[in-house]
């Protein structure tokens, strides 16, 4: 038997005096003006392309992407809570015949007006065809940049803790005199580890490459990402309750991920068919949750 459920749209929420659950089509230079300092727990954005898809999505020149990052950025740290994280997806494009360097100065100059650096996640798409040029390969992988305004930061590591795998059958099998104490790292890094504390664990914590496939929901924005990518993030940095900001929400996938995880989202861009298209995203995403749910 069909049964019809009435068409549920995302309703916004007020709470410390913001609008939560919503889509703002403006830039967010503008926008992030009227919201007050320390209230968003986890920003996660890739941002507009340097000089690439001018057309489409406003890319701006290599040379002048610091200069335009940094005001939006400063924005971004007086609205992130002091234990909130930064996550910047980003890939340094080529620029006649060599890398360009605009990723790194960013870095450089956001290291300058106080953001800590703390880590960097590689992206690495694991379904990317090969192919090359005379000089390189093709990229396979992308930067998700980690930045925080203090050391004490929100993180959940438990939440995106994954199976041991099948290595462990084997390894763990016959243990040596070594894997039953802490053996310290020999390029004196800090880490050890005592290879028996894994002996009867099916999860193990990830490492900072998260393999993940290209594949996304939206054809209609071709700078996607995927889902599973924000979602990551989310689970990690934030709890259910907590807001997900992303300034160049594109087509919504993050606000669709927060909004699926419990948590709250703003999302901003600039082309309104944009704004519409990750609301109609998000309508349709509580429809599918109210039918299947
Ligand atoms: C790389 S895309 C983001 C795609 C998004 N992650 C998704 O999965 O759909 C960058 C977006 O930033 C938007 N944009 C460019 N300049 C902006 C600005 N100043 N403020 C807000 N959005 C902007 C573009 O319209 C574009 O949709």
């Amino acid at each position: 038997m069909l049964i019809w459920y009435p068409r549920r749209l995302p309703q916004s929420t007020m709470k410390n005096g913001i609008k939560l659950d919503t889509i703002i089509c403006g830039d967010c230079l503008d926008v992030l003006h009227q919201y007050p300092n320390n209230c968003i727990d986890l920003i996660v954005t890739s941002p507009p392309y340097a000089d690439r898809r001018k057309n489409t999505y406003g890319g701006i020149h290599p040379d002048k992407y610091v200069g335009w990052f940094m005001p939006r950025i400063e924005d971004f740290r007086r609205v992130l809570k002091p234990t909130g994280t930064f996550i910047l997806n980003i890939k340094e494009r080529v620029y006649n015949g060599e890398r360009h360097t605009y990723v790194i100065d960013l870095i450089l100059e956001m290291r300058k007006r106080g953001w800590l650096w703390t880590e960097e996640f590689i992206w690495h798409k694991k379904n990317c065809y090969p192919g090359k040029w005379p000089n390189r390969f093709r990229d396979a992988w992308e930067r998700c940049l980690q930045f925080n305004k203090t050391k004490k930061v929100n993180m959940y590591q438990k939440a995106v803790m994954v199976p041991v795998g099948d290595w462990a059958k084997t390894r763990l099998r016959n243990l040596s005199e070594t894997d039953l104490r802490r053996d310290e790292s020999r390029a004196m890094s800090g880490f050890g580890k005592n290879v028996s504390n894994w002996l009867g664990r099916n999860r193990v914590y990830p490492t900072n490459v998260l393999h993940m496939a290209t594949t996304c929901t939206n054809k209609n924005h071709s700078a996607t990402f995927p889902v599973e990518l924000p979602s990551w993030f989310i689970k990690l940095f934030t709890l259910p309750g907590d807001v997900v900001l992303d300034p160049f929400v594109g087509s919504g996938t993050t606000a669709i991920a927060a909004k699926s995880l419990g948590r709250f989202y703003i999302g901003i861009d600039t082309k309104a068919e944009f704004c519409e298209m990750a609301r109609k995203a998000l309508a349709d995403d509580m429809e599918a949750l109210n039918f299947y749910g």
